[in-house]
């Protein structure tokens, strides 16, 4: 597939007045990073992740048929049940990116509800989930026009689409494992969109536990976008992508293999290496707060004792993803609310496990 196959032509929208669709999108935790990426939100090297299950936004499109047509978007913004003008510009700019791929969103006006399973402003990204949940709303409008839209198309285009609201969105349309980018011993992996992880997965990683440690709720200093970009000029950056492949293809093999002291190590020189490419950059900056370190030092100690398959993953900022196999969840989970709990932001977490991916509702 190319881009110009994400191209929708001669869309008749005369039939179609008004009416809404409802998706609910999950969020998704990186395996191996994406990091630095060029125009338009093609990334600088593939990452895979696990699909999340409970953390998700739940977002309906509605859509009038405006009188006149025009060229400007007419979209209203409902976040949380209360008017919410301050992500318009953000989805603004979404639509001008897609018009090209669905110009059919010129024909309509918007009132877009939605709202996230995890608490506002908890430190986790909404965008992968949010941008997503928008995308796949736009393809079911695309299928009712378009009947012949088939299924993987959809979900390919969705993703394709979802890129282009935020890179990491491409991830969150299947579960429950996603690689995005091009890779060379990844059949069918592109830059345009996510693929399902196609090969089988070891029983290991059936189920996998993602603890979510919700150390600041701040708003971060510095946005992904500015990191992404401070990847231009940075003295590591081939390094790092080139460390990236090697990354997908040793995973892969893990992911079948079931080598979990392999992917402990993996995972965390993978989270380590992100925060790695932040401090190393011109102006270097640092999303960790005191108890992201007391939480991963917390986590090698009860690893040394315990011989757990614990480990930690980080994405752009200071919460802490806590990840174990289904197995060990009685264990890990008491060791986390005795001793990692209590470094969070007024004690809270959020128990999530890998997910199978978008659902209409
Ligand atoms: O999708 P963005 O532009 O918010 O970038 C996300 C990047 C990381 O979360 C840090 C890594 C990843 O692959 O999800």
């Amino acid at each position: 597939m190319t881009e110009k196959d994400f191209i929708l032509k001669n869309t008749n929208t005369n039939s179609l007045k008004t009416g809404s669709f409802s998706w609910q999108s999950p969020s998704n935790i990186a395996l191996v990073k994406y990091w630095g990426k060029s125009e338009p939100q093609i990334p600088k090297n593939t990452s895979i992740s696990f699909t999340l299950n409970k953390c998700h936004t739940n977002t309906t499109l509605e859509f009038f048929k405006k009188e006149i047509p025009s060229d400007d978007f007419n979209i209203k913004v409902i976040f949380e049940n209360k008017v919410n003008d301050e992500f318009k510009p953000k989805i603004e700019q979404f639509f001008k990116r897609i018009v090209k791929y669905v110009p059919f969103i010129t024909e309509y006006n918007f009132v877009i509800k939605t709202q996230n399973s995890f608490p506002h402003s908890s430190g986790i990204a909404s965008s992968a989930s949010g941008m997503s949940a928008l995308a796949l709303c736009l393809m079911s409008l695309e299928k009712k026009l378009n009947p012949s839209v088939t299924e993987k198309y959809f979900k390919q285009k969705a993703s394709f689409l979802a890129r282009l609201g935020s890179g990491s969105a491409a991830r969150s349309i299947e579960g429950e494992l996603i690689v995005w980018g091009e890779h060379q011993e990844i059949p069918n992996s592109s830059d345009l969109y996510g693929i399902k992880f196609l090969y089988p997965i070891h029983e290991n990683f059936k189920n996998y536990h993602d603890t979510i440690l919700l150390v600041d709720k701040g708003e971060k200093q510095v946005s992904s976008t500015v990191g992404h970009d401070l990847m231009h000029g940075h003295p590591f950056a081939q390094q790092r992508f080139e460390q990236a492949k090697k990354n997908i293809s040793a995973i892969s093999k893990i992911l079948q293999n079931g080598n979990l002291e392999a992917f402990v190590k993996l995972v965390e020189s993978e989270a380590l290496t992100l925060h790695a490419m932040m401090l190393t950059s011109d102006p270097y900056f640092i999303l960790m707060k005191s108890n992201t370190l007391k939480i991963i030092e917390n986590i090698w100690e009860f690893r040394n004792k315990t011989k757990s398959n614990i480990c930690f993953t980080l994405d752009a900022g200071a919460n802490v993803h806590v990840l174990f196999p289904e197995r060990e969840k009685k264990k890990v989970n008491a060791f986390i609310i005795r001793d990692l709990v209590p470094l969070c932001q007024n004690n809270q977490y959020i128990c999530d496990k890998v997910g199978l991916g978008a659902r209409q509702f």
